[in-house]
């Protein structure tokens, strides 16, 4: 039993980096696949720094990887807070001197100091043709903000997914935040360029990831196959996204607490809380 606890351990905690593309100014962006969990990560490396998007609780797999490609992390960025991991955003600012950014609508009750994610705030990264361009997308939480990297790439959050849309419930505030979410994927996105390559910060099964091991996929594919994308009457949208929602994570309220700096909880009790699936999206299919 021991033997198979410290195999579905690593399992779960296993990351698997996977270059994304290169980036236009020099550098390379990069995703990191938490197979286990269904989790992701990104890197955008330029030029000897680094900026990491959603950080997962293994730091220190993330330091290492900038330290090979000879980067100093210079910012760490939460799309939002998170409810179903312990971002390991606020810890790797802590070790590498990075300022770390999370949008100040899902900090009202955060203990510690951050720097405000907040769109018109561009992020450089090594060379100043590699933006980070923040973009105000709520509707999973109120905070909930994308990134536009290097005029290329969309990073998601957990507002958009390949298969599947983010789920408005998970800080109690279903009815509240459904009007937000559909602005958010039915106005905001489509008027972006349609061309960006959506990069979501989860997935749901296996096959959502690509033949090169990356979930990414073009905004107007997932235009014109994604469910939650084509649902055109307000009235089921709503319907969908408030009824029938897959259970909440494991000790989500808790991995809020944590993630607001509320809690200290140990590595195991960290390991523990994080146990099962990551159900952030609408459709747990
Ligand atoms: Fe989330």
């Amino acid at each position: 039993m021991h033997y198979l606890e410290g195999g579905m351990k690593s399992w779960s905690e296993h990351l698997e980096p996977v270059k994304v593309g290169d980036l236009n100014g020099g550098g390379t962006l990069y995703q990191f696949v938490r197979i286990g969990k269904g989790c992701l990560s990104y890197m955008a490396v330029s030029n000897g720094e680094a900026a990491v998007i959603d950080a997962l609780r293994m730091t220190e797999v993330l330091e290492r990887f900038a330290k090979a490609q000879g980067a100093h992390i210079k910012h760490a960025l939460d799309t939002h807070l998170h409810a179903d991991h312990i971002s390991g955003g606020r810890r790797l600012a802590a070790q590498t001197g990075a300022t770390y950014w999370l949008p100040p609508k899902d900090a009202d009750e955060v203990t510690f100091d951050y720097e405000r994610l907040e769109e018109g705030r561009d992020i450089t990264v090594g060379s100043t043709t590699i933006r980070i361009q923040p973009v105000y997308s709520p509707g999973h939480t109120i905070g909930s903000t994308s990134f536009i990297v290097d005029d290329r790439y969309l990073l998601t959050g957990d507002i958009l997914f390949i298969d599947s849309i983010g789920r408005p419930d998970l800080a109690g505030k279903a009815d509240d935040w459904v009007s937000d979410l559909r602005e958010t994927l039915y106005r905001r996105y489509k008027s972006l360029s349609q061309d960006l390559l959506v990069l979501p910060a989860h997935f749901g099964k296996i096959t959502e990831l690509d033949e090169g091991g990356r979930v990414m996929a073009k905004l107007s594919d997932l235009y014109r196959n994604n469910p939650g994308l084509n649902m055109k009457e307000e009235a089921l949208f709503r319907r969908t996204v408030t009824e029938n929602l897959p259970p909440q994570p494991n000790a989500y309220q808790e991995i809020r607490q944590t993630n607001m700096g509320k809690m200290t909880p140990s590595e195991d009790e960290q390991r523990e809380m994080e146990i099962g699936p990551n159900r952030c999206a609408v459709h747990d299919r």
